[in-house]
This record gives structure tokens, C-alpha cells and sequence, in this order.
């Protein structure tokens, strides 16, 4: 067994099995109630942490904080230099302590060490992206036809206090994510993170004081979306939900939101169609089509699970596959040469491995995986190796349904218009793949997949300056790129006479 990482002393607070508390108004808090739920290791099944189960009582605290350091606190005053100035010190701060939020994160849910180092340069260039833009806000001045002498412009204002609910699949990147737009644009911030994996979220709390944000600009209230993030969906005080999660979850936050009208915005699951043609190089294709399913161990939104393959290639691709996935090295997150972690519950387990029951119900085969790891140290943790069924059917529930593990859905097609008609019939629309050498192909892919992002001889690439969302049920909204900060501005349309 190759050598583990030790916990450095940095994060030894958060996964000793102490009770770190929750940041509500710029103090370290305890639940009102007291009660607190426990945060466990997926590799190992051992405690990390027990954490403050917030309920309602505790989100109104955490809104009536970030009301107060919206209406009357410096933070949608204070001028964007000095705005700009604290969020470039987050991610100073970010930047030298990477590796150790990369060693908690993966204490918390399981993803190999190297793929949470991989996000350094996201998770820094996202908070200077966002450090970038507050100096970027702008409104127009627009020419208006009306009679007499009339100037029109428009300002851009924040739209007040954000409640931003995020999942556990990517903790610290989503915290950076969410927050940092919505504190560019002049917001204040409640963020529930997933019960997960909620560690992360505390330390990214406290950097963010200490780079000198006001009290209450953003709070972190640890609990269950059933509770907490239910709270905060219906809360009067909150202007706008920012959330990315499961669409059942989101379908019931616009529920939730509706009683005030809140603005929201989703960024939901998916079931991604990745499409390779009979021209592709195959050196590529069979490790990226691979990858685009089962990174972070299929825990991925965007995920490439429905694998369209065409007939000609279809048997030496599924072989060239198969073989490659038998060489992923399956473990403890914290060992280095670990490529698939665990997934981050017992609760994800059971839905993953019932859905090997599902396939195989349905008349799929399967060409890799489809059990339980249980040997020697998997045991004790959540493991389930990568997975490929073949003769797969596009109305099967594998091949419908988000499983969110290491899970991909094998499909032979035969023509162009039947993948497209396919890939399309899904009522997702996150992410899209297609692999050819075919200029003309890849073209008119690009366009005709109803998807939020199509990568082509590629797959799963992203960037702060790109926006990523979804169409139809994977949500609405885009998060990156320079569009996101309209996610948390209002448009204030001024009328002056002049004479
Ligand atoms: P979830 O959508 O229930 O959880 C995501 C976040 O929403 C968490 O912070 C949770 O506490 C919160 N939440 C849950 N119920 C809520 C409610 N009624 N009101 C407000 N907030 C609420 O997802 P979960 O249960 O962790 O995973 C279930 C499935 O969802 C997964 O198997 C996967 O298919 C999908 N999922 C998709 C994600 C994506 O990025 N597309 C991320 C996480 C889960
Ligand atoms: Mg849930």
C-alpha cells in the first residue's frame, strides 16, 4: 500500500472528530437548538466532524445578518476597488493553502487527492476572475425616441442577500463558485453547503474574514436541505436562491420560491450524451469517453453517461474501453496513485449498486464492474468500481435516469440522424460530447445537441471565464463566465429630463 498523506494541522480541527462551529454575523456558532449530525470519511467510514444542525431558527439569524450587511453594512456601498481588494486576498489566501483545502475535501468526500490538487488553478482563478469583474460592473446609456429632451441609462445593482445551496460532489470549487460571484456583484450570502461535505465551506468562511470581508456578508449555515436548505428556499428575507444540485431538489426550491418570488437559479443533474464516430482517434476517444463518465467517480453534473458509439468501431471501442477501465486504480482518495475514489455516501452507494440491479433487470450487459468493492481496506468504505453496461437502449432507466456514479450506458448507433434524435431525447441538456476528425461532423453536432456545453475531442474542460449551465431540466442560468454576474444584478432603468 502506497504511503497515505497525514493531516496537516492547518484542517486537524475539522476532521479530529471535534465540533467545529457554524459563521453566522462573523462569530463561530453553535446550533440554536444544539443538535449537530455527524460528517463521516466516505474511504474509511470514520467521523470527521460533528457539525451544527441548523434549522429555521438558525437561517433567520444568518439572514438577518446579510440583510443587515446588505441594507446597512458597507458591503453594496463600499466602492469595487475595495471590494476587489479583500476578494484578491481570498485568493492569495486560497493559493497558499490549496493543498490543505484539497486534503480536506477529500477527507470529506472521498475524491482522490489528485484530482483536488488539479483544482488549483480553477479554484484561484475563479476568486480573481470574480475579484476581476467587480471593477468591470457597468449599465448603458441608451438612445430613446420619445419626444422632448430625455437622457435614459441603465445602473446594474445587486439583487440583495443570495441563499446559495450547493452539492458535495466539488465543495470547495462550488463554495468559490457561488460566492464569489454573488460577493462581486455586491451581495450578501448564506450558504448551506451539502451535509456531506460541509468542512470545506467553514474554512472558506473564515478566509474570507480574514482577508477583511464585513461581518455578515456572508454566512455559513451547516444542516439538511430538508431543513436548513428549506428554510432558506422560503425565507421573505432572501432575494434570490442560487443552487446546484439534484432537479428534484431544484423543481422543490422553485416551489419554495414562489411565495415571495425570488429570483433563482439551477444548475441541475443531467444525463449527458458523448458521441464518437467511426472516424475518431480512437488514442482519445476510449480513455476521454472513459474519463467523461467516471471522474470523481461519476459524482459529476455534466458527466458523459450515455456513450453513443458508432456501429463500425462499436466492438473494438467497447473492448479498447473495457480494457483501459480495468486499469483504473480504485482507492482511499489520500493515496496518490488513487484515480476513483469512493462515492461520498452509504446513501449514494445503495442508489449506484441498485442501479446495477436495474441494468441488468432491463437486459443490459455488463462489460466492466457492476459490484461492490468489499475486499481488504474498501470494506469499510463506499467503493464501487468503474462500471460499463452495453446493449444499452435508450429507454432503459439506466440510460434515463442520473445515477451519479462511476456508471456509463454503451450504445451502438448508425447514423447521424439517429445519434442526434437520441442524444436529444432526454428531457437533460447539460453537457454533450462528440469525437471525429470530420470538421462538417463536428460542426453540426455542436449545433444540433440541446445542451448547455458540447466539447468536441474533448470532454469535461472548464474555466472561469466560460459559462456553464444547462438547458431544459438540467436548470436555468449560467454560472462562469462574465454572464454570471447578471445571475445577481438587477437592472435599474434612470429617466432624466433635461432642459
Ligand atoms: P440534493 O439535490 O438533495 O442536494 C444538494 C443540496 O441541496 C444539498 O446542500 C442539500 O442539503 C440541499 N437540499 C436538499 N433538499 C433540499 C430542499 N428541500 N430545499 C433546499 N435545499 C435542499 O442531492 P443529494 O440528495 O445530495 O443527491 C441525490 C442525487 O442528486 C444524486 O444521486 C445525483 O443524481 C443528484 N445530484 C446532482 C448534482 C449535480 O451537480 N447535478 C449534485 C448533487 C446531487
Ligand atoms: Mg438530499
Amino acid at each position: 500500500m502506497p504511503q497515505e498523506l497525514t493531516v496537516p494541522s492547518t484542517i486537524a480541527r475539522f476532521v479530529t472528530g471535534a465540533s467545529p462551529s457554524m459563521l453566522i454575523d462573523g462569530a463561530f456558532v453553535p446550533a440554536v437548538s444544539g443538535e449537530t449530525f455527524d460528517t463521516l470519511n466516505p474511504a474509511t467510514g470514520g467521523l470527521l466532524a460533528r457539525l451544527p444542525a441548523a434549522d429555521a431558527p438558525d437561517v433567520d439569524r444568518a439572514v438577518a445578518a446579510a440583510r443587515r450587511a446588505f441594507d446597512s453594512g458597507p458591503w453594496a456601498t463600499m466602492k469595487p476597488y475595495d471590494r476587489q481588494r479583500i476578494m484578491m486576498r481570498f485568493a492569495d489566501l486560497v493559493e497558499a493553502r490549496h493543498e490543505d483545502l484539497a486534503i480536506l475535501d477529500t477527507l470529506d468526500m472521498g475524491a482522490p487527492i489528485q484530482r483536488m490538487r488539479g483544482n488549483l488553478r480553477r479554484a484561484v482563478g475563479m476568486a480573481r476572475f470574480y475579484a476581476g469583474l467587480t471593477t468591470a460592473l457597468r449599465g448603458e446609456t441608451i438612445a430613446n425616441s420619445i419626444p422632448g429632451d430625455f437622457h435614459t441609462h441603465t445602473l446594474r445593482e445587486p439583487v440583495g442577500v443570495v441563499g446559495a445551496i450547493i452539492p458535495w460532489n466539488n465543495p470547495h470549487i462550488a463554495f468559490i463558485w457561488k460566492v464569489g460571484a454573488a460577493i462581486a456583484a455586491g451581495c450578501t450570502v448564506v450558504l448551506k453547503p451539502a451535509e456531506e461535505a460541509s468542512l470545506s465551506a467553514l474554512w472558506l468562511g473564515e478566509m474570507l474574514l480574514e482577508a477583511g470581508l464585513p461581518n455578515g456578508v456572508v454566512n455559513v449555515v451547516t444542516g439538511f436541505g430538508e431543513t436548513a436548505g428549506a428554510a432558506l428556499s422560503v425565507h421573505p428575507g432572501v432575494d434570490k436562491i442560487a443552487f446546484t444540485g439534484s432537479t428534484a431538489t431544484g423543481q422543490a426550491i422553485v416551489h419554495a420560491a414562489a411565495n415571495t418570488l425570488k429570483r433563482v437559479s439551477l444548475e441541475l443533474g443531467g444525463k449527458s450524451p458523448n458521441i464518437v464516430f467511426n472516424d475518431a482517434d480512437l488514442d482519445l476517444a476510449v480513455p476521454g469517453a472513459a474519463m467523461a463518465a467516471f471522474t470523481n467517480s461519476g459524482q459529476v453534473c455534466s458527466a458523459g453517461t450515455r456513450l453513443f458509439v458508432e456501429r463500425g468501431i462499436y466492438d473494438e471501442f467497447v473492448a479498447a474501453m473495457t480494457s483501459y477501465t480495468r486499469s483504473l486504480t480504485v482507492g482511499n482518495g489520500l493515496d496518490g496513485d488513487t484515480q476513483l475514489g469512493p462515492v461520498v455516501s452509504q446513501t449514494q452507494l445503495e442508489r449506484v449498486t441498485n442501479y446495477f440491479e436495474i441494468g441488468r433487470a432491463e437486459g443490459a450487459a455488463i462489460a466492466s464492474g457492476g459490484k461492490r468493492l468489499t475486499d481488504g481496506d474498501y470494506a469499510s468504505g463506499y467503493f464501487v468500481p468503474p462500471t460499463i453496461f452495453t446493449d444499452v437502449h435508450n429507454e432503459m432507466r439506466i440510460a434515463k435516469e442520473e445515477i451519479f456514479g462511476p456508471v456509463v450506458s454503451v450504445m451502438a448507433f448508425d447514423d447521424y440522424e439517429s445519434v442526434i434524435r437520441l442524444a436529444n431525447a432526454s428531457p437533460f441538456g447539460l453537457g454533450g460530447g462528440v469525437w471525429t476528425n470530420d470538421l462538417n461532423q463536428a460542426t453540426r453536432t455542436v449545433s444540433a445537441l440541446r445542451t448547455g456545453t458540447v466539447w468536441v475531442n474533448c470532454y469535461g474542460q472548464m474555466d472561469p471565464a466560460v459559462p456553464f449551465g444547462g438547458y431544459r431540466m438540467s436548470g436555468y442560468g449560467r454560472e462562469g463566465g462574465v454572464e454570471h454576474l447578471d445571475e445577481f444584478l438587477e437592472t435599474k432603468a434612470v429617466w432624466t429630463q433635461t432642459h
